[in-house]
C-alpha cells in the first residue's frame, strides 16, 4: 500500500505504536449471573433503532438519492453515444432487443420525434451506418431533401435523382427486385412472384388513385386486375411477363375489349366507360398532367437491390408540389415492400422514412400501407424507421375522427422504440399526453435535449435512456445538413448544388 501511494507522490502517515495492553487483564472480570443484575435501572432491553420513515414514488427516489443509476441496455448493435442515466455507452440493436425481449420490446420499429434541426436525420444516418457493420442494408424510401446523398457516395453507391429534365424515370409498375432472374425461376416460384407482383400493383394503383381523392372500389379493382394480367401476358400463360406502364393501363381502360367488359360484368362498353371514368382520370393525371414524363415510361435507373444503401433523391420534385413527391414516395414504397417480401432469412434491412408525413398526407391508403409495413416488420427482419417532427403531424393525415387519423394514432404503438429529441414546452405536453411521459422524462425532452443537437430521450420498451449521440469526424461530414445556410457566408458551393 505504501508503495502504491508513493507512486502517486504521497506518503502514508507513520503507524503509531499500538497501546500496550496488559496481557493478564481479564475481559470478563465481573460476570453477570443467570438472573441478571439486581438493582433499579440496571437491566438491558432491546430498543428499535431511531429510523425515520419516508414514503415516496420511484420517480422521487432519484431526487432523494440522486446517485442511484439504472442498468444500461446490453452493449449490442450500433454504438451511438453516452447514456447519462446509466453513465455507460449506449448501443441500439432493435432486432436484438426484440429477440431477447429486452424491456418488453416486441417489435424492431423506431419512431423519431424532434423539432426541425435537432439532429433526427443525423442520428438515423449514424444508426444506419453503424448497423451496416452487422450486415444491415439500408433503403431510404424517398430522400426528399437529398440529404442522404453524401452517405450513399461514402458507401460508393450512386443515388438516383428524379425530376423534370433529368433522365431518370420511375415506372410505378416496375417489377422492382422481383424482376431479378425471372426467366430462370422454377415455375412454382415464378407463379408465387407473379401473385405478389399483381397484389402489390393493385395496392399501388389504389394508393395512386386514392392520392387524387378518387375512390377505388371492388369493381374498378377487378377491371384493373384483369387489364394488368392481360397486358403482361400472364393471362396467355407466357413464362416471361412483359413490363407495362401506366399509359398502357390507361389506354386499355379507355378502349376496353368486349371480353374485358364481359369479365367485369358490365352491361355494355358504355357502362364500363362510365363506371371507370374517375379511375381513368386519376391515372390520366400521371400521364398527361404536370407529372407527365416522370412516372409514365419504363424505369431507367438501375437500382442495385443488393447494395449497402439505396436512395432516390426527390428534392427536384419539390417545385411540382407535395402531390408529385407523394406519388414518387408511393412508388418507392411499393418497391420497398417488394424488396422486403423477397428478403431471405437473415437478410436484415433498415427502411428509413424521413419526413414521413409527406407520404401519409396522400390519404387513407398511404397510412394503411405504412401501418401494414410496421406490423410486418417482425416477420421480415426489417427495422422500419419513421421520422416526424411531432405527434400531431400524424393527426393531420385526415379529418378528426376519420379512419386515417385513427390508424395514424395507432402507429405510435407499433413502434416499440421512441426517440424524442428536443422539443418546445408545448410539444412536450403533447408528447406526454400521447406517450404517457412522466414529468421528469418530459423535462429531459424540453430542457436537456433541447439544449444541444443529437440529444434525445430514448424510450426502449419500458426502458428509458438519456442519450447524447457522439459524432466522429466522419459522421460530421455525412450528417451536416446546414450547408444551404452556411454556403453563402463562406462562399462555398454546397455539394448537392454541384451535383445539379
Ligand atoms: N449528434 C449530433 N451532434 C451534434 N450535431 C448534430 C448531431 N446530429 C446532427 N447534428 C447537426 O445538426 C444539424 C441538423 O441535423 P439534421 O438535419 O439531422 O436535423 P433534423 O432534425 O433531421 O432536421 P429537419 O427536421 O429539418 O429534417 C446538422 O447540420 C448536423 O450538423
Ligand atoms: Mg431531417
Amino acid at each position: 500500500m505504501a508503495q502504491l501511494v508513493s507512486d502517486f507522490g504521497h506518503q502514508l502517515p507513520p503507524l503509531l505504536p499500538s497501546p500496550v495492553r496488559s496481557a493478564d487483564a481479564d475481559p470478563f472480570a465481573s460476570l453477570v449471573g443467570r438472573r441478571g443484575r439486581t438493582g433499579q435501572a440496571a437491566g438491558w432491553t432491546a430498543v428499535p433503532a431511531p429510523l425515520a420513515v419516508y414514503r415516496m414514488t420511484s420517480e422521487q427516489v432519484g431526487g432523494v438519492w440522486p446517485l442511484i443509476a439504472g442498468d444500461g441496455l446490453p452493449p449490442a448493435g450500433a454504438m451511438l453515444g453516452i447514456d447519462y442515466l446509466s453513465g455507460g455507452a449506449f448501443s441500439a440493436d432493435p432486432i436484438g432487443w426484440t429477440l431477447d425481449n429486452v424491456a418488453g420490446v416486441t417489435n424492431p420499429n423506431m419512431i423519431f420525434f424532434g423539432a426541425p434541426g435537432r439532429g433526427k436525420s443525423g442520428t438515423v444516418k449514424m444508426f444506419a451506418l453503424r448497423q451496416m457493420a452487422y450486415g444491415y442494408r439500408t433503403l431510404v424510401l424517398g430522400d426528399v431533401k437529398d440529404e442522404y446523398e453524401p452517405l450513399c457516395r461514402a458507401l460508393q453507391v450512386q443515388p438516383h435523382a428524379v425530376g423534370h429534365g433529368l433522365p431518370a424515370r420511375i415506372n410505378p409498375l416496375d417489377f422492382g427486385p422481383l424482376g431479378n432472374d425471372w426467366t430462370r425461376l422454377p415455375r412454382a416460384e415464378a407463379q408465387r412472384r407473379a401473385a405478389m407482383v399483381f397484389s402489390r400493383w393493385l395496392l399501388l394503383i389504389r394508393g395512386l388513385v386514392g392520392s387524387q381523392h378518387v375512390p377505388f372500389g371492388p369493381t374498378a379493382e377487378t377491371a384493373v386486375g384483369l387489364v394488368l394480367r392481360d397486358l403482361t401476358g400472364y393471362t396467355d400463360g407466357a413464362d416471361r411477363m412483359r413490363e407495362i406502364t401506366i399509359p398502357q393501363l390507361w389506354q386499355a381502360l379507355r378502349a376496353p375489349s368486349a371480353e374485358l367488359v364481359d369479365a367485369c360484368r358490365y352491361a355494355d362498353r358504355q357502362h364500363f366507360l362510365d363506371e371507370t371514368r374517375p379511375v381513368r382520370d386519376a391515372l390520366g393525371a400521371l400521364v398527361t398532367g404536370h407529372l407527365a414524363g416522370l412516372f409514365d415510361a419504363p424505369t431507367t435507373v438501375s437500382v442495385d437491390w443488393r447494395a449497402p444503401i439505396q436512395s432516390l433523391s426527390l428534392s427536384r420534385l419539390d417545385p411540382l408540389g407535395d402531390e408529385a413527391v407523394g406519388v414518387a414516395l408511393t412508388c418507392l414504397n411499393s418497391w420497398g415492400r417488394a424488396m422486403t417480401q423477397l428478403a431471405e432469412p437473415g437478410d436484415l434491412r433498415i427502411v428509413i422514412r424521413d419526413e414521413c408525413w409527406k407520404q401519409m398526407r396522400l390519404g387513407t391508403d398511404a397510412v394503411k400501407s405504412l401501418d401494414a409495413d410496421l406490423r410486418l416488420s417482425r416477420n421480415d427482419g426489417c427495422i422500419q424507421v419513421v421520422i416526424a417532427h411531432k405527434p400531431s403531424d400524424m393527426l393531420t393525415v385526415g379529418d378528426a375522427g376519420s379512419q386515417a387519423v385513427a390508424i395514424a394514432k395507432d402507429l405510435l404503438h407499433l413502434c416499440a422504440t421512441k426517440v424524442l429529441l428536443g422539443q418546445d414546452d408545448q410539444i412536450g405536453d403533447e408528447l406526454s399526453d400521447l406517450l404517457g411521459l412522466s414529468p421528469m422524462a418530459e423535462q429531459i425532452v424540453t430542457d436537456w435535449a433541447a439544449a444541444a443537437r443529437g440529444r434525445a430521450l430514448w424510450l426502449v420498451g419500458s426502458h428509458v435512456a438519456k442519450v447524447q449521440t457522439v459524432r466522429t469526424s466522419l459522421d460530421v461530414a455525412l450528417t451536416d445538413t446546414n450547408d444551404a445556410i452556411t454556403a453563402p457566408a463562406t462562399g462555398a458551393v454546397p455539394a448537392s448544388t454541384e451535383a445539379r
